[in-house]
């Protein structure tokens, strides 16, 4: 069945663990999370991102993951991953989404709260749940300075009227996280991260979670982390398979022979990650 994210990551927060959120891309991409959730007993958040979104078509995204949901023992979230704008969170609630994630972290505090209110209070009457960001999670490839990274990092107290004012279901602060792969190793703000703990007292996200060390992602747990979000991995876990395929076998044709064995190294990564949650078995 579809499940609650709200009350996914509220018994993540309350009893030390994360629930992952694992992006879709395309079907495979949603079999081979939806079995390995059913496999370790794991509740999961599919995360559609917008480009996925435009990749695969709302509606067949919708679609999949109703199949997969009526297929599942285990509760499926269907989440729009970095939302843009009001319009699209409308749209997703029309295609099924059991929650959205608006991401007003590049407008000044002040619209980005406006908008975030204006997004909980259209969603919740329809039972629909909320992510909001504060600070900014860039990519890898902007090279930060220190002040750079500084500025980028969110701020507790402006965490905490974010929370109070929006009225959030779960929050993604800042932290020094990345999206891609690392370069180095990650440099997370830990202190940063236990404050708005505190004052906010509501399920935090950890966006960029591929390449952050074991020991990171534990440490962050024990700190209100109840929801962590991968997809480079699993990108990069599909694809090295297939070029491995297609290196060996030139004459491969069925695309069956070489999309099977990219959707078994998603399983692989994504069942490591949901071991290393400690997501396995709270379904
Ligand atoms: O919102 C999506 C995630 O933050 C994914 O980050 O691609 O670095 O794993 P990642
Ligand atoms: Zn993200």
């Amino acid at each position: 069945p579809f499940g609650s994210f709200k009350a996914a990551l509220e018994d993540g927060f309350k009893n030390g663990y994360a629930v992952g959120q694992f992006n879709i891309n395309n079907l495979e991409w949603t079999q081979a999370i939806v079995e390995v959730a059913n496999e370790e007993n794991s509740p999961v958040i599919l995360g559609a991102s917008e480009g996925a979104i435009k990749y695969m078509g709302i509606e067949y995204v919708g679609a999949i993951a109703k199949a997969a949901a009526d297929m599942s023992k285990v509760p499926i979230i269907l989440h729009l991953d970095h939302g843009s704008s009001y319009d699209m969170i409308l749209k997703c609630i029309r295609y099924g989404f059991t929650s959205v994630m608006i991401d007003g972290s590049h407008y000044p505090l002040e619209e980005n709260i406006a908008l975030t209110k204006k997004v909980v209070e259209a969603c919740h009457p329809l039972g629909i749940h909320v992510e909001g960001e504060l600070g900014r999670i860039g990519g890898v490839e902007d090279d930060l300075t220190v002040d750079a990274r500084e500025a980028a990092l969110v701020r507790p107290e402006e965490a905490e009227r974010f929370v109070k004012e929006t009225g959030v279901d779960a929050f993604a602060p800042a932290i020094g996280s990345q999206h891609g792969h690392y370069k180095g190793k990650p440099n997370l703000a830990f202190d940063r991260l236990e404050k708005v703990r505190d004052l906010t007292g509501i399920p935090l996200v950890l966006h960029g979670g591929t390449g952050i060390p074991d020991e990171d992602i534990r440490h962050a747990i024990s700190l209100g982390v109840a929801k962590i979000n991968v997809n480079t991995e699993n990108q990069s876990a599909f694809t090295n398979v297939i070029r491995e395929i297609f290196d060996r076998d030139k004459e491969v044709y069925d695309p069956r022979k070489y999309l099977g064995p990219g959707r078994a190294a998603i399983k692989d990564a994504v069942r490591a990650k949901i071991r290393l949650f400690g997501s396995a078995g709270r379904a």
